[in-house]
């Protein structure tokens, strides 16, 4: 079999190494854009991260697309042909990570640490009233495979815990609601919004005003889905004008975020370079060919994004 390795921002060489470590007899190589003399090497599978639609086009061959990512958005703004299986990566150390980032950013509000962090810089010694655990229900948009962890991970804690998402869930401890009409009940019993969604055209500019509003006095943002989920200037209103007190967010319309952008300087928000869950070279590594393995054996895999649906 002939695997191309075609991501963006990402240093190859250790991927190549530890995907032929991984498939000995397997031709893996790094794909460079044709010149007009050499011929084009074609390969049966690809791994990917935001590939050109030049790469696209040439490779022709393609059965298989395995992006070393959860969220594939990226990659359906491409033209993509029909035949072509887009394969996402499924947890691989990200829902641990997703887990701890949104506990430590659940957990900060709760105990009034970013307030405290306030406080410090002045040095000045100050309690805060503690808040009341049953006030501050955490309401998960999304609950697929990192929003399930969250939710789990965030139950330890004791929070309240609600997630929305198409289907039904059934876990212990959690509510679950479904579907546009179930929305606004989500919203106005959640102080903390955390957004887990992928990125298609049903979720995009989720986190609105409209919405936004719906939610308890006082709420709080956890973004760590996409950047195109988020309606900018609703959430600097709604902080703005005291119904929300304070966002976290990981992820961007342009990234890196702009020097000249608001939510650098406001004080309420908390900025982080999208690195909520990062992805694990060694644990995608194994989870690609694993699954790379389990094709050339004839057995269906995980992780087969459904293009209509978009995730
Ligand atoms: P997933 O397993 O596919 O879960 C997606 C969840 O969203 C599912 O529960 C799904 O509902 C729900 N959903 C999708 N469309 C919906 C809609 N229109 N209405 C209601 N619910 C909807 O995805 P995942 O692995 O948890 O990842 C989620 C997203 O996190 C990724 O797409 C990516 O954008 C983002 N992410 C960010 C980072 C980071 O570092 N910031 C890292 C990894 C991933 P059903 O269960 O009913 O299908
Ligand atoms: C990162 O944002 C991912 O989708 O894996």
């Amino acid at each position: 079999m002939k695997i191309a390795f075609c991501c963006t921002n990402t240093k190859a060489e250790p991927w190549l190494e530890g995907l032929r470590a991984h498939l000995p007899g397997h031709d893996i190589w790094e794909w460079q854009p044709a010149q007009p003399s050499q011929p084009i090497a074609l390969a049966d599978h690809a791994v990917v991260w935001a590939p050109p639609q030049a790469f696209i086009d040439e490779q022709t061959q393609l059965q298989n697309l395995f992006n070393i990512g959860a969220g594939v958005d990226a990659l359906l703004q491409l033209q993509l042909p029909s035949t072509l299986r887009i394969v996402r990566l499924n947890d691989a150390g990200m829902a641990q990570q997703m887990a701890e980032y949104v506990c430590h950013a659940v957990i900060r509000y709760f105990r009034a640490l970013d307030g405290y962090e306030a406080d410090t810089q002045d040095m000045r010694w100050s309690f805060r009233k503690p808040a009341i655990r049953s006030d501050f229900s955490v309401g998960i948009l999304g609950a697929g495979i990192l929003g399930t962890r969250v939710a789990q991970a965030l139950r330890y804690f004791e929070f309240p815990v609600q997630v929305w998402s198409r289907s039904p869930k059934h876990m212990e401890g959690v509510q679950s609601f479904t579907g546009a009409q179930q929305l606004p009940a989500f919203l106005k019993s959640t102080r903390v919004l955390v957004n887990l969604l992928p990125l298609t055209v049903e979720t995009e500019n989720i986190l609105n005003r409209h919405h936004l509003e719906q939610l308890l006095p006082g709420a709080y943002l956890i973004n760590v889905a996409r950047g195109r989920h988020l309606v900018d200037q609703d959430l600097i209103d709604l902080l703005d004008n005291g119904h929300m007190a304070g966002a976290t967010l990981d992820v961007f319309r342009t990234e890196p975020l702009p020097p000249s952008h608001a939510f650098w300087q406001h004080p309420q928000i908390t900025v982080t370079p999208h690195t909520s869950a990062r992805t694990l070279r060694d644990e995608s590594i194994a989870q690609i060919t694993g699954k790379i393995k389990a094709l050339e054996r004839g057995e269906e895999i995980w992780g087969r994004v459904d293009l209509v649906r978009g995730y």
